[in-house]
């Protein structure tokens, strides 16, 4: 068999890291197909910081001497460095950012280099890098979904006095305050901040020292490693280890609830924002215009936070099935993760932001508003609650109410166009006081129990949101 030389630790004409036991070089296809790098290199940072403290605990370990760890450290500084300044010289061979550091540390101290990877894998390592990763976004998507209830909460206190019609089936059901409405969505947004704070629980903890799936020859301190990181915990099974996706899969589940969350915010207001409601204006800045039709303020933006809701949730069924049949431990399969969770992380990111400096803007039509809860008998319930009041069993109070707005519909009539006389002819426990509760604000003030839309309580919720949120 005739022998190529070739520089050690690569092999022959390919450049790879792990070529040695190969004859041929990798296929060109091959190559572009497998290459992840395009994708994992924003893991860069996080990368090295694992390097950092693999290294240092190789030393604590009397694997790298002290000398042979300050020039792999001084080498994964420069390499971050030209990473930093995007003069990091890439070369296709480079199959992922993993292979692509070692590389570049390796031509910068020599042969040194080559010793950052004892008793690691890359499986390991990635399964590192993700969490570090995670972590961090997990902890900025909190803080922007905050961001996001304060936008909420500013134009709650704005409009607490105003009352808009509530809403079951798309019809108009009962007085509520615009205000109340819109707490409505800070509650959401703060259960989705639990769930990310939960998936963030179960993400931090760390991998390094699993090797490719079996452990480590070594005798490295792997709480130490967890120590430099900042990790609480270490992994305690390393099959599991290098095969689990799990706070990925958990992670993208919050996504896909916070989309859910924001389409749903989204959609009301696409149709508060039409001629047929009124309800708001989108500030200028937010809408585009039609190329065809000078009349046009479209929303698109609340049309786009709807419309990528359905990538984000694509992406957690797509990884759940990446998942699904894979034995254990690692698979190259795995390497599909970080395309899904990275791009499900800057939807739902750009999502919260644009919709929290779009909501500073909206403009609230208190015209409009007020008009809309002086028709379509959402004072029904008040009037049945009234004759509640006088004896009747709700039943039958339902029963009375709902004849007298059919009565109003067929006359073309409104519940407070009524007289106490006509109330009586539908039943004689109506007295004087019953117009009294025919106003939308007895029926908002009447809503006093935790939870109701009056406006002692909204208000009361805005204050303690203010305070919690500050
Ligand atoms: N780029 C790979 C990934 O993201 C890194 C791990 C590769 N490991 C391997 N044995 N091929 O999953």
């Amino acid at each position: 068999m005739k022998k190529k030389r070739v520089p050690s630790g690569v092999g022959p004409q390919t450049g790879k890291l792990w070529a040695g036991r190969f004859t041929e070089r990798t296929h060109e296809l091959v190559e572009a197909f497998t290459s992840s790098l395009a994708v994992d290199r924003r893991l860069y940072a996080h990368d090295i910081e694992g390097s950092i403290a693999h290294a240092k605990t190789l030393e604590r370990a009397r694997v790298l001497s002290r000398r042979e760890t300050a020039a792999i450290l001084r080498g994964l500084a420069t390499v971050r460095a030209e990473l930093d300044k995007g003069r990091f010289p890439f070369v296709p061979q480079d199959e992922d950012i993993h292979m692509a550091i070692e590389r570049r540390l390796t031509e910068l101290i020599g042969s040194v280099g080559g010793k950052l990877h004892t008793g690691r894998s890359r499986n390991d390592q990635v399964a590192l890098d993700l969490r570090l990763y995670l972590r961090q976004e997990l902890g900025r998507l909190i803080e922007r979904a905050t961001r996001l209830q304060q936008s909420l909460i500013g134009q709650a206190r704005a409009h607490r006095d105003v009352a808009m019609p509530g809403y079951t089936h798309l019809q108009r059901a009962q007085p509520v305050l615009f205000a109340h409405h819109l707490l409505a969505y800070v509650e959401m947004l703060e259960r989705d901040k639990g769930r990310l704070r939960d998936a963030l629980t179960r993400t931090n903890v760390m991998p390094l020292g699993s090797g490719a799936l079996a452990g480590s020859n070594y005798p490295v301190d792997r709480a130490y490693t967890a120590k430099l990181l900042g990790f609480p915990r270490v992994t305690e099974n390393s099959l599991d280890a290098v095969s689990d996706r799990d706070c990925a899969v958990e992670a993208l589940a919050a996504l896909s609830l916070i989309m859910m969350h924001l389409s749903r915010l989204s959609e009301e207001l696409v149709l508060w924002s039409s001629q047929e409601f009124r309800f708001v204006d989108l500030p200028d800045g937010f809408c585009t215009g039609s190329s065809m039709m000078p009349q046009k303020k479209n929303p698109d933006v609340p049309e786009l936070v709807r419309g990528k809701t359905g990538r984000v949730y694509g992406h957690l069924l797509g990884l759940l099935t990446t998942l699904k049949g894979l034995p254990l431990s690692y698979n190259r399969d795995l390497q599909e993760d970080k395309e899904a969770l990275f791009d499900a992380l800057d939807t739902v990111s750009a999502s919260v932001d644009v919709l929290a400096e779009l909501l500073k803007g909206l403009m609230v039509n208190r015209k409009a508003l007020a008009e809309s809860v002086e028709s379509g008998y959402l004072l029904a319930t008040e009037l049945a609650d009234y004759l509640v009041t006088k004896g009747l069993p709700f039943r039958q109070a339902h029963a009375v109410t709902g004849r007298i707005v059919r009565a109003c519909v067929e006359g073309d009539r409104d519940l407070r166009d009524l007289t106490v006389a006509d109330l009586r002819t539908f039943s004689d426990r109506f007295q004087k006081d019953a117009l009294a509760v025919i106003t939308v604000d007895g029926a908002l003030r009447r809503k006093a129990q935790v939870g109701g839309t009056a406006p002692q309580r909204v208000a009361a919720r805005i204050r303690e949101w203010e305070r919690a949120l500050r």
